[in-house]
Order: C-alpha cells, then sequence, then structure tokens
C-alpha cells in the first residue's frame, strides 16, 4: 500500500499541465489548456486541462480525471505503477513496506544520476588543485565554504579529464547525460572543460545537469547542459534545493537571472533566491514557486533584454495570481545584476531593494500607459484595448476587481464599462456561472453545495449536515469533505480530491461534478453568494419538511411559530 498522505504530497506537487504535455501538445485556451482528445479520434479539440484544478476532462468522450489517472490511461499502466513514474520524475520516492521493483524509468534514470555525482565530485576534486579557478572564485568574493555549499567544482583543461574518473569513457551513458560529446568523427571529449562548474540539482538532491562558466573573458561565457532524461531545463531552477528551507522561513522566493547572481547572494547572507538557468520566467516556474511562498520577486538586469523579460514574467504570472499571494518584479537600479549590486552596496541595501519591489498589479498598470497619452479619449480608449488581454488572463477575482477599477478610473469608465469592453464577468451579480446554462435546474441543493465545495473545500464546515438528504450520494460526499477539513486533513484541487475518493463509493458523483466544473474558474463572489443561498434554501426546505410531517397535529400557535420560522432570514455569514 501507498500511504494516502503520499498521494497527496505527489499531487501537490506534480503539475498536471507538464504531465499531460509530455505526451499530448497542449495549446492554452482561455484558463485552461486543450487539445485533440487522446483517448478517443477527434478533429476538433474537446479534451480540456485546468490547471487550477489540476485535473482533465474530455467533453466528447468523458475521460477525466488527475494527473495519475491520465498516467494510467495514457500509459496503459497500473495505479502503483502511475504512481511510482510521477514520482520519480519528480524526483520523490515512494514510501513501501518493503523495497520492491521500481518503475522502470526509475531504473534507467539511476545509473544517470549516479554519473553525474562522479562527475561532480571529480569537479569538486580537481577545484581544490586548481589555483587558476581558486583565485577567480576568490576575486568575485565566493568563500570556499559557499563554493562547497554549492558543490561548486573546475573541469580542467583537458579534452579527456573525465577519464580520471570514467575508466569506461566509451560508455554510452556518458554521452547521454551530457558529459561527453561524440563528434562526427566518433571522437569523445569531454564538453565541459576549463571551466567554473555549477552543478544543477534536483528537487532530491540529486545532480542532474551543470553550467560551466569561462574563467575570465571568453565565448560563450556559460556553456550548459543539453537536455537529457534526467535535465529538463525549462522546468528547473538553480538554486531551489539549498534555498528550500530559508524561502520556506522567509515565506518569499527571490528569482535572479544568473547562476553566479545566486552564489552571490547566498554569499553574503540572503539565501532565499533561486535562478531561471538562462530560460525565459514560465508559467511553470510562477506556479512551483507560488508553491513554495507567498511571496514571489522576479529581479530582472536593467537593460532591454531585462526589461523585456520582465514583461514577459508578469504574462506568464498573470493567470497563475492567486489572491493572498504576492507576485513582484524588481528591476535592478543602475546597469547592476543583483550578484553586482550587493558585493557593492551590502545585504541591507539589496533587502531594502527587494522590499520596494513592485508588485505586479501596479507594474501591469505602469507597464500599459507607459507610451499612452490619457490627456484625450483616442489615448484612454487605447488604454482599454491593451489592458484587455492582460486582465482576461488574471486569474484571482478579487485582484481582477480591483485592477479593473483602476483601469476605468484612468480611462475615465465605470467598472462596469470595462468589464464589458473586456469581456470579462461581472463577479458576484446574476446566475452563479457553474450553473448548467439553458434548461432548468432540478438538481437537488446537495449537489448546488458540492459544486461549491469541491472549488472551496475548507467552507464545507458552514454546511449544516444534519439538513441534508441522506439518500443523495452528494451527502455523503460533503460529510466525508467536512470530516477532513475538520480534522484538519488537506483536501487539495479537483485532482487531489478525486485520488481521495478513489474506490469510495461517492467516486462516481465527485468526478460528474468535477467534470461539470471543467470550465469554471472559481470565483470568489459567486460562489460565496451560491453557498450562503443554498444554506438558506436548505433551511426553508427543511422546516417545510416539519410542516409537511406535522400538519395534522398541530396547534394554531405551533402553526404560526412554524411560519414565523420559515420566513424568518437567517443572519448573514461571516
Ligand atoms: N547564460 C547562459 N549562456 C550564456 C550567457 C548566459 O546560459 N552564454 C545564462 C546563465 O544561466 C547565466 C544567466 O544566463 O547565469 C545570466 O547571464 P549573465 O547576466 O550574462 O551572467 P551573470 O550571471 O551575470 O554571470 P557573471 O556574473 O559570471 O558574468
Ligand atoms: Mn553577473
Amino acid at each position: 500500500m501507498i500511504p494516502e498522505s503520499f498521494i497527496q504530497e505527489l499531487l501537490s506537487r506534480v503539475d498536471i499541465v507538464d504531465v499531460v504535455e509530455r505526451y499530448v501538445p497542449l495549446r492554452k485556451a482561455g484558463a485552461n489548456y486543450s487539445a485533440c482528445c487522446p483517448f478517443h479520434s477527434e478533429k476538433t479539440p474537446s479534451f480540456t486541462v485546468s490547471a487550477s484544478k489540476q485535473f482533465y476532462h474530455c467533453f466528447g468522450c468523458g475521460a477525466h480525471g488527475s494527473a495519475i489517472s491520465f498516467v494510467m490511461q495514457y500509459a496503459g499502466l497500473g495505479f502503483i505503477d502511475a504512481v511510482e513514474e510521477l514520482a520519480s520524475n519528480m524526483g520523490m520516492t515512494v514510501p513501501r513496506d518493503a523495497p520492491e521493483r521500481h518503475a522502470e524509468s526509475a531504473a534507467k534514470k539511476a545509473p544517470l544520476t549516479e554519473l553525474m555525482a562522479r562527475a561532480t565530485k571529480f569537479y569538486r576534486d580537481q577545484l581544490k588543485q586548481s589555483p587558476k579557478a581558486i583565485d577567480y572564485l576568490k576575486g568575485r568574493g565566493l568563500s570556499g565554504e559557499i563554493a562547497s555549499r554549492f558543490g561548486m567544482g573546475y573541469a580542467p583543461d583537458d579534452w579527456q579529464g573525465l577519464q580520471q574518473v570514467f575508466p569506461n569513457y566509451d560508455d554510452q551513458a556518458l554521452a547521454e547525460c551530457g558529459l561527453i560529446i561524440v563528434n562526427e568523427q566518433g571522437r569523445r571529449y569531454d564538453r565541459f572543460r576549463d571551466r567554473i562548474m555549477f552543478p544543477i540539482l534536483d528537487q532530491r538532491g540529486n545532480v542532474i545537469g551543470f553550467g560551466g562558466r569561462v574563467i575570465g573573458d571568453g565565448e560563450p561565457k556559460y556553456l550548459n547542459s543539453p537536455e537529457t532524461p534526467i535535465f529538463e531545463k525549462g522546468r528547473e531552477l538553480y538554486g531551489l534545493s539549498q534555498a528550500r528551507k530559508s524561502i520556506h522561513d522567509a515565506d518569499t522566493v527571490i528569482v535572479v537571472e544568473g547562476y553566479m547572481d545566486v552564489v552571490g547572494l547566498a554569499q553574503l547572507g540572503v539565501e532565499n533566491v533561486v535562478a531561471s538557468l538562462g530560460t525565459a520566467t514560465t508559467g511553470m516556474h510562477v506556479q512551483k514557486l507560488l508553491k513554495q511562498a507567498n511571496r514571489v520577486i522576479f529581479c530582472f538586469d536593467r537593460d532591454s533584454a531585462g526589461d523585456r523579460a520582465a514583461r514577459r514574467a508578469m504574462e506568464n504570472s498573470l493567470e497563475h495570481l492567486v489572491d493572498g499571494k504576492s507576485v513582484e518584479i524588481l528591476q535592478m537600479p543602475g546597469n547592476q545584476d543583483p550578484d553586482e549590486f550587493i558585493r557593492e552596496n551590502g545585504k541591507e541595501d539589496f533587502q531594502r531593494l527587494v522590499g520596494n519591489a513592485t508588485r505586479l498589479s501596479e507594474y501591469l498598470v505602469r507597464e500599459i500607459r507607459k507610451d499612452i497619452s490619457l490627456t484625450n479619449a483616442e489615448g484612454r480608449a487605447q488604454l482599454v484595448q491593451e489592458a484587455k488581454p492582460l486582465l482576461q488572463k488574471v486569474a484571482a477575482p478579487v485582484l481582477r476587481v480591483q485592477l479593473t477599477k483602476e483601469i476605468a478610473t484612468l480611462a475615465q469608465l465605470s467598472q462596469a464599462e470595462v468589464e464589458a469592453q473586456c469581456g470579462l464577468k461581472p463577479l458576484a451579480r446574476g446566475r452563479p456561472a457553474f450553473a448548467p446554462r439553458g434548461r432548468v435546474t432540478t438538481r437537488p441543493l446537495e449537489h448546488t453545495l458540492l459544486q461549491v465545495i469541491l472549488q472551496r473545500p475548507e467552507w464545507a464546515v458552514r454546511i449544516p449536515l444534519e439538513r441534508l438528504a441522506e439518500d443523495q450520494e452528494e451527502t455523503q460526499a460533503l460529510s466525508v469533505i467536512a470530516n477532513m477539513v475538520e480534522h484538519g486533513q488537506p483536501v487539495g484541487g479537483a485532482g487531489q480530491m478525486l485520488e481521495t475518493f478513489r474506490g469510495q463509493p461517492c467516486e462516481t458523483i465527485v468526478a460528474q461534478v468535477l467534470s461539470e466544473l471543467t470550465l469554471e474558474e472559481p470565483d470568489l463572489a459567486t460562489l460565496e453568494l451560491v453557498l450562503t443561498d443554498a444554506i438558506e434554501r436548505l433551511r426553508v426546505r427543511s422546516v417545510k419538511s416539519e410542516i409537511d410531517a406535522r400538519k395534522k397535529d398541530l396547534s394554531p400557535e405551533e402553526w404560526r411559530e412554524l411560519l414565523a420560522r420559515k420566513t424568518a432570514k437567517t443572519s448573514a455569514p461571516e
């Protein structure tokens, strides 16, 4: 048996979009991703993956489920093998009673990480023996202690240096993990020569790749490991493994552009820092980072490349914003990068910069009004046009309203006018977004409640369970969730929820409701209204049924009292 807690932990770490994308190319479609369904044949895409719900659903064939179900269905694996597969990709070990067989892929990867570990040790040993490399690092203000914390090393100036630790230099695996290059003539040589080596670790602390910097000037300045079976650049962050504790303590993570920024900041005591490995900030990075801390600060050099990167980071972050979490942009003053800045000005000045970073919402407004004159009507109209695609991406409902209001003020329009022009659903008015449209709902209140609770599990404790109809499947699911929330057990998003219910009697109803919700983005204000309304209707329903049951033997007084109870409004929810 795999413990339930591990399944939940695994699902909180994997991103279903990454998982599906490994097999099926996805296209962004609004807040979700879509593709032609891999489980039935079709020409127009009806397969939808929701990042916020960690859930997939095909409107054509009805296939649906969590990241685990996807791997099971797609790769034809059993539950345990699918969990093993996902875990090994995340660098997690599935806890078991006995060390049984590993997933095939894990077994294939193990030798590669072992080669990387041996190479890391070799480079570290070489650093100790190279006055030239040591001088270079000293000259950049780095101590031996920091170099060793980051496992830094030196690749000697030798075409086959690695032969010293890999007597079997012809081993195909050495090329597979990117340590050696085989040229067209079949000649083999070390990829990294005469470079300072920065090992890149995965979540478990295995070395999965390297960055190598020339000593002094030279091209290319950095040479990186290629993509290999164990190293996918777009998803890794340099320094995360070392920074994890301090990110947690500070509840803040600073994202910089370079390896040297990470080690340079750590040298001067700023440790909650990671680097995005020279690639642009992806939505995946944002999502991963928001899981580690409530505050994420992207630091960019103040040059044109840095400015473009900042704008891109903003655009890629919008859809991952969550109310209550903060994404910020820090544009370095002057033309110093964080490493240069902290060496010249010290830790406190750097922390001050971090403290004054610009909130993403403020940065967004600043960006769109940058080249626009608001003194004339054309300019104000243009502002709304520029804002439109960005506002549409903002997933956090409260933040979106705030931004909309701000744009409205600048454009001299009302909030409703901006919402209309940008095609935004106004919050908290009209029918709940997720009620089935165009037909009369005959669904019981329990169903509505389950729709709300699957989007906001923590509200389950507000439901008067004793008033729910016992024979409804929804009731059972609601009780289970309320019970979990009461006991402080993590409930998680849709995907996690589905795994919680796997094999239980109410699995079907939970899956059905989750499928209904696939396209809905939770909208707090509307959900709150629906919940209070449903609770009120439950109250009326139960008084009504009490009246029905006692109709015959009521005295006139009791009648009056019951009727009064039926019409009395309950007090507003907190
Ligand atoms: N980078 C890269 N290849 C290059 C140049 C840069 O992969 N040829 C990536 C590296 O991850 C590097 C980051 O982009 O750390 C930032 O590059 P840059 O600002 O040029 O380097 P610094 O980190 O400032 O390095 P240094 O201080 O050593 O010059
Ligand atoms: Mn630098």
